[in-house]
């Protein structure tokens, strides 16, 4: 018998204000950290934009195009877009007492668009940026300010939108903190894990906020964190590198852990402890923590392997997360290493710890589309991963997971988060834009675009198994 996604299942997409938008100056928007990062997420951040450009500046123009590329994920069956609010479009520098009206208005626009198509809008608060003022003038989320300045942004965002958008995220991959700092919470070059760590409590306690200010403002509404899946194998069945392996995938799950149940676990206080990293934490803040998320969303690309020989990591290490790679699995063009099944894994075993819903807010296979002398893509090599990640999905809700959706990574091409990459494309759709930013930016559908349309239209019956 085939197994088939609930008819429920929410299908569609994701995307990023920093990597699509463009329109970096419009209508009163500030300077965000994003673009301050010129070159993407792990290079150093520019001293001033004067004179500086970047890919990001105009993106793929979706500010002005909105209209169009929200037809074509209509026309392919979208039930769900997941986009974000680029906070310095609502307080320019973050600390404002007003917010800024013509920044909302373009969000009501797009919000409008997406429910003329009977598209659910799935809003990240915070997606990879903040505003660069909180940076500069603050030290970023080191600072417990920018709790209430977060407060504030989240508090006028659910009460504008309130009649609009029912399905929320805090912060995208809290957890990519621990790996890009700037990005994450705003803390600059030479901070230390302890100066990292105080910055991600004070982002639990305003997510925590987040969460409750939602539930009385939208009570209709659901709020979800967002976790970058990390999940790591050991890489032998020695017992060392079978518990170096839990410890490891603990870095992750201690944000998931925290966010699911409302408190710090254990084996985070003990790395603390022998870390000597001492938190300020307020009295106020265990109340804040304990309003936990109403499901657990987060991205999945790849997984890596851990061994507790260190010689070894620092010989094995490569991609951007320094993970070893397994030796059983092949690797996209980016070096991340293609693992369907894992996400069958991921879902159980966030299943197995939480007990709440979950979702796949990102995934997808970052590859260089080129047109064949028609002028058509054929990606089928995208096809095929997409298709072995969905069956997987569908095996994971035979296990008896709760999976509420799936939208795909850049359903159209994007900016790469890494390295401000266009050439590195997740799309169903194609956008004529070169790395060296000329291009006419006309938007064509490839294969996998038809594929996915199916896809949908079958609720999953069209998979190859
Ligand atoms: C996730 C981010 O880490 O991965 C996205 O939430 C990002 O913003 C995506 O784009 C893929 O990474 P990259 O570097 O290929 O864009």
């Amino acid at each position: 018998m085939n197994k088939i996604f609930p008819k429920h299942f929410l299908w569609g997409g994701a995307l990023a204000a920093n990597q699509v938008e463009g329109a970096w100056q419009e209508d009163g928007k500030g300077i965000s950290t994003s673009d301050m990062l010129p070159k993407g997420i792990f290079s150093d951040p520019v001293k001033s934009r004067d004179g500086v450009s970047s890919i990001k500046d105009v993106a793929i123009d979706f500010y002005h195009r909105y209209p169009q590329d929200i037809s074509l994920f209509a026309e392919m069956g979208f039930t769900c877009l997941r986009v974000s609010i680029a906070w310095s479009r609502i307080f320019p520098n973050g600390d404002e007492n007003e917010p800024n009206e013509a920044g909302m208005a373009w969000y009501d626009k797009l919000f409008d668009e997406l429910l003329q198509h009977n598209i659910q809008p799935l809003v990240t608060l915070s997606h990879y940026e903040m505003p660069w003022g909180l940076v500069e003038n603050y030290g970023g989320w080191g600072n417990r300010k920018v709790i209430t300045f977060f407060e504030r942004y989240a508090r006028t965002m659910f009460t504008r939108y309130q009649h609009k958008v029912k399905m929320w995220l805090t912060f995208n991959e809290i957890n990519m903190s621990l790996h890009a700092p700037l990005t994450g919470v705003g803390l600059q070059k030479g901070c230390s894990k302890a100066d990292i760590y105080q910055a991600i409590h004070h982002q639990l306690v305003a997510s925590g906020m987040a969460v409750k200010l939602c539930h009385e403002i939208i009570p209709d509404a659901k709020i979800g964190n967002m976790l970058l899946g990390g999940l790591t194998y050991p890489l032998t069945c020695k017992p060392a590198d079978v518990f170096t392996t839990l410890q490891d995938n603990r870095q992750w799950q201690f944000f998931g852990d925290v966010q699911c149940r409302g408190r710090y676990p254990g084996y985070m206080m003990r790395y603390f402890r022998e870390n000597d990293i001492v938190l300020e934490i307020a009295p106020e803040d265990d109340e804040a923590l304990s309003n936990t998320v109403d499901f657990i969303s987060f991205s999945y690309y790849m997984t890596g392997c851990v061994t507790a020989d260190s010689g070894l990591v620092e010989k094995l290490k490569g991609n951007v997360l320094d993970m070893v790679p397994n030796p059983h699995l092949e690797s996209s063009e980016w070096g991340w290493q293609i693992d369907p099944l894992g996400l069958r894994t991921l879902l159980n075993v966030l299943w197995d710890r939480y007990q709440k819903p979950l979702f796949i807010v990102e995934n997808g296979l970052g590859a260089q589309d080129q047109p064949d002398t028609t002028g058509e893509i054929n990606d089928d090599y995208r096809i095929n991963y997409l298709n072995e990640h969905l069956v997987q999905v569908e095996e994971a809700i035979e296990d008896g997971v709760e999976v509420m959706g799936y939208t795909s990574w850049g359903p159209i091409d994007i900016i790469s988060a890494s390295k401000a990459e266009v050439t590195k494309r997740y799309g169903f759709i194609y956008v004529d834009l070169q790395q060296d930013g000329t291009g006419t930016l006309n938007r064509s559908r490839k294969k996998s675009f038809y594929w996915y349309q199916q896809v949908i239209a079958t609720c999953g019956a069209s998979l190859k198994r």
